[in-house]
């Protein structure tokens, strides 16, 4: 722990920062960077993949394609495979067990290691070395050994020394690249020793004094960028990507981080110093990434994974990055790009100096010698005589010693992240470029998440569209690897468990016109035969594409709306299912093509995600019911129902629910169509208006209980460093109920949604047993906590888990739930609606609506049959 702050400082901050979560997370992120994908689906539905894995390996984190993308090579624990990269399960894969000797592993425990993870071989590097070699390094039980691959019959030579090119450990931050057959790479490559970037042969690194180069430093990836290919007679350059720590003065003036990420650049040519900087890089030089949004002057500081997309020239490189926030409890994710052309300006713009070692920084304002330091051998210093950088003067090298910073930052294209979701964890991420049918190029970006969903995405301009959740595995692992060919259409996936091999698109899925446009997948367009793959189609003048706005076309092509009947007395409750696919469609209803509005108490109608709920039907209330996905400004009718209400029969002489309910809760005045309505006893009014403010105080009560807890949560969870039960308890969570599926569909919704969404998604794990999925919700047999509805006739509720206090605080929020939502087949969730219902109903008159619903659902044990 390096920043000097109290612990009692610290836990105020934190407290100040779990308060304004509460309310808001740090901040109100810009809704639009909070994009939810649009369909999800489960791993049972994704049928199209393939999938490797060679037991006992695991970890297949390494890998590689082969430049003609004919196969696919992996790297695993005490491993190595060569598959068919067309099929990745195709027999017979090549391997080649390489096992850290025993002798090794008994040492590597002996040091202190753990012998379940660490001491064993973790295949860290795997490359094309030449035509016919691949190069390969494990960590080999904490003593790193490299050794080549014969390709062809995928055999491995001797192994040799790798202390300076692999890492020891399988956790260790490591990046390395094998240009021109040489070997670059950057880690901390043994326990205690500095961070370092090294080339192989000759033997270069970076310098440890007197302001040491790196700090820290945990890399993420590397780049070659062949600016060798300009008019300057430039050298190619090699970018390291990595986080690193700052000392606390420059911390100040970068906004109080403790840690940044940062790029740094070395030139491929380079060959030291003669006496200065000897065996020593002579053109390393780093900057700040800065990923952050501008309005709150927020910085995402912990870089996670870098994708490097090549543009038509040089200049135009871009590279992804997601990035998080570095606070092991908190999930989070930003996508922010950077173009070359910009770390380029930063390396050509001001230095920054320091006194004294490592701290103290700021921007250099003195003579800089020339050649400028830092840059690679061009025709300007050869035309100086210096065409290697062993004749470089002293000066320049004393400088690029002295100055390895650059004073400004690399801001992220468009000075905005593409994206910020704040309950995923994305850990690494592919890119291909697609020619959509409108001329224009799309990037779709593949993102894995630490808990085993592909996310796939397309920017469309500066905005991104999640197309799509993919579940990839059942059980919930990291996704280590994500590596795209085009020669295949195919990604791959590496986790702990195996590798995946899937699709870059699945166009089969959607079934209508404007599901296939709606979705906006570059790869997919609608023809008279369906949702078809535009690759495989040669005539592309009928086909029907709309990536810019996701909502054109498919006026001609109305697809038949599936309709069913039913039949009701009246005063009963009827649920018309609607099931819509997409996240991001809201259901719209119409009655006999008038659009029901309001969906208040007083209109008798509730509307969730999945239907509409009758409450209570009125004779009035027959006829056609059509259920439509509004998305996009695009309706689209999903179900139709015709509905015929009959007049009551005489009441039943055993108890009937209704008259339960209704001694319950006394329904608001306005709310009853007076003429229809079957006359039922009323309760006096004082005691609901009560049984309000006491639910009020109880809910405000466990809400500010909520809140504190959580804070404390966090507290232990930042300063103690008991990170693992906090994590553990989330992760718990997440593996019930996944966080893409619990986050849906609120984007539409009430921003009081969000926060509290925030706040029991922090603090469940400590405010209740039960994994809640931090909406609102209502579970059978909560309703008995109501003293009113226990006066009269308990209902036989089934034995369920209790309810979740934590989950009440929106009850603070002015307007009550009016919605309902279906969760997990037996609870409901209650979300806000901003209407402007003037009649806003009681909380536990919900409670016993929905009570009152489920017994009727319970007792019919086919709901799609008539009641009569
Ligand atoms: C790890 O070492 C312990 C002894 O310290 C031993 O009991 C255990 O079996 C070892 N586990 C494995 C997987 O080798
Ligand atoms: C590739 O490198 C290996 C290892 O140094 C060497 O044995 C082999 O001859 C090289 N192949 C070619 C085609 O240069
Ligand atoms: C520049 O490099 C060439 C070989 O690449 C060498 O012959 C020449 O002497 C060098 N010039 C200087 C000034 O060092
Ligand atoms: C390796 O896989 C095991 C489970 O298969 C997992 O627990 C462990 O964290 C993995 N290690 C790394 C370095 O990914």
């Amino acid at each position: 722990m390096k920043a000097g702050r109290s612990p009692l400082v610290r836990f105020l901050l934190l407290l100040s920062l779990g308060v304004s979560m509460a309310a808001a997370y740090p901040f109100r992120p810009p809704p639009d960077l909070d994009v939810t994908p649009r369909v999800t689906i489960f791993s049972s539905s994704v049928h199209s993949r393939k999938r490797f894995a060679s037991p006992p390996a695991v970890n297949y984190s390494t890998l590689s394609l082969e430049a003609d993308g004919r196969r696919l090579f992996i790297g695993a624990r005490e491993a190595a495979f060569s598959l068919d990269a067309s099929d990745i399960e195709a027999v017979p894969a090549l391997t080649i067990v390489w096992e850290a000797s025993p002798e090794q592993k008994q040492q590597c425990l002996l040091k202190g290691k753990d012998n379940k993870t660490e001491c064993f071989n973790h295949i860290r590097f795997l490359q094309r070395f030449n035509a016919t070699h691949l190069y390969m390094c494990g960590t080999y039980a904490f003593r790193p050994l490299c050794a080549y691959i014969d390709t062809e019959n995928f055999l491995m030579s001797r192994p040799e020394e790798g202390r300076d090119k692999c890492p020891y450990g399988p956790t260790t931050g490591y990046t390395g690249l094998i240009v021109d057959q040489e070997l670059f790479t950057a880690s901390q490559y043994e326990f205690r020793r500095f961070p370092d970037i090294r080339r192989n042969s000759p033997t270069l690194k970076t310098e440890d004094a007197p302001t040491r180069w790196l700090n820290e430093a945990n890399f993420v990836g590397s780049a070659l960028v062949r600016e060798s290919r300009s008019t300057l007679g430039d050298d190619d350059k090699i970018y390291f990507f990595f986080n690193e720590g700052v000392g606390q003065q420059q911390s100040a003036a970068s906004g109080a981080h403790s840690r940044v990420a940062r790029v740094a650049r070395i030139c491929k040519g380079d060959r030291g110093g003669l006496l200065t900087l000897q065996k020593r890089w002579t053109s390393f030089l780093k900057v700040r990434l800065a990923c952050s949004l501008p309005e709150y002057d927020f910085y995402f500081n912990e870089l996670r994974s870098i994708f490097v997309m090549p543009g038509d020239a040089t200049r135009d490189t871009l590279f992804y990055a997601i990035f998080g926030l570095g606070w092991k409890s908190v999930k989070a994710s930003a996508l922010c790009r950077f173009s070359l052309s910009d770390i380029q300006d930063a390396f050509g713009g001001p230095y920054m100096e320091t006194q004294d070692s490592g701290s103290n920084w700021k921007e250099y304002t003195g003579k800089i010698p020339e050649p400028r330091p830092g840059t690679c051998m061009t025709d300007a210093t050869r035309a100086r005589g210096i065409n290697v950088s062993t004749s470089l003067p002293d000066d320049v090298l004393n400088f690029v010693r002295r100055h390895p910073l650059m004073s400004r930052q690399v801001q992220a294209l468009d000075r905005h992240p593409l994206l910020f979701r704040r309950t995923t964890d994305y850990t690494h991420m592919a890119v291909i470029a697609v020619l959509g049918l409108d001329g224009l190029q799309y990037h779709v970006l593949y993102m894995g998440t630490d808990e085993g969903w592909l996310h796939k995405a397309v920017l469309v301009e500066t905005q991104l569209h999640i197309i799509e959740e993919l579940q990839l595995f059942e059980e919930a692992q990291p996704v280590d690897n994500v590596l795209i060919s085009v020669q295949q259409m195919s990604v791959y996936v590496g986790s702990p468990s195996g590798v995946l091999q899937l699709p870059l698109s699945d166009c089969g899925r959607y079934a209508s016109c404007y599901d296939c446009i709606l979705a906006r997948d570059p790869h997919c367009a609608w023809s008279r035969e369906g949702c078809v793959d535009v690759t495989h189609y040669t005539d592309k003048t009928s086909l029907i594409q709309d990536i810019q706005q996701g909502n054109r076309g498919c006026d001609n092509t109305q697809d038949v709306v599936p309709t069913r009947s039913r039949s009701v007395r009246v005063g009963d409750d009827i649920l018309l299912q609607c099931e819509l696919s997409s996240n991001l469609a809201v259901p719209a209803w119409t009655l006999d093509d008038r659009e029901l509005h309001g969906y208040g108490l007083s209109s008798g109608f509730r509307t969730g995600t999945d239907g509409l709920l009758v409450i209570r039907a009125r004779l009035d209330q027959s006829g056609r019911y059509t259920c439509y996905a509004v998305e996009n400004q695009i309706w689209v009718g999903v179900v139709a129902y015709n509905v015929t209400v009959a007049p009551e029969p005489p009441p039943p002489p055993t108890e009937e629910p209704h008259h339960r309910y209704a001694a319950a809760v006394p329904p608001a005045p306005s709310e009853e169509a007076p003429a229809l309505a079957p006359q039922r006893p009323r309760p006096q009014l004082l005691s609901t208006k009560n049984m309000e403010a006491l639910y009020l105080s109880l809910i405000t009560i466990l809400g500010s209980l909520c809140v504190v807890l959580s804070v404390v949560l966090f507290y232990l969870g930042f300063c103690l460093r008991v990170g693992n039960q906090g994590k553990y308890s989330l992760r718990n969570a997440a593996a019930t109920y996944p966080p893409e599926k619990q986050n849906h569909r609120k984007k539409q919704r009430h921003s009081a949604h969000l926060e509290l969404k925030t706040i029991s998604g922090n603090g469940h794990s400590i405010c209740n047993g039960v994994h809640s999925a931090g909406f609102l919700q209502i579970v059978p047999g909560e309703a008995r906590t109501s003293p009113n509805a226990e006066s009269a006739a308990p209902p036989p509720a089934p034995p369920l888990p209790a309810a979740p206090d934590c989950n009440f605080p929106s009850g603070l929020s002015a307007t009550l739930p009016s919605v309902l939502r279906r969760m997990n087949g037996n609870s409901y969730v209650l979300l806000a609606q901003s209407d402007g219902d003037s009649v806003a109903p009681s909380f536990s008159d919900e409670l016993n609506r929905m009570l009152e619903k489920r017994k009727r659902t319970q007792l019919m044990p086919r709901p799609d049959e008539s009641s009569v």
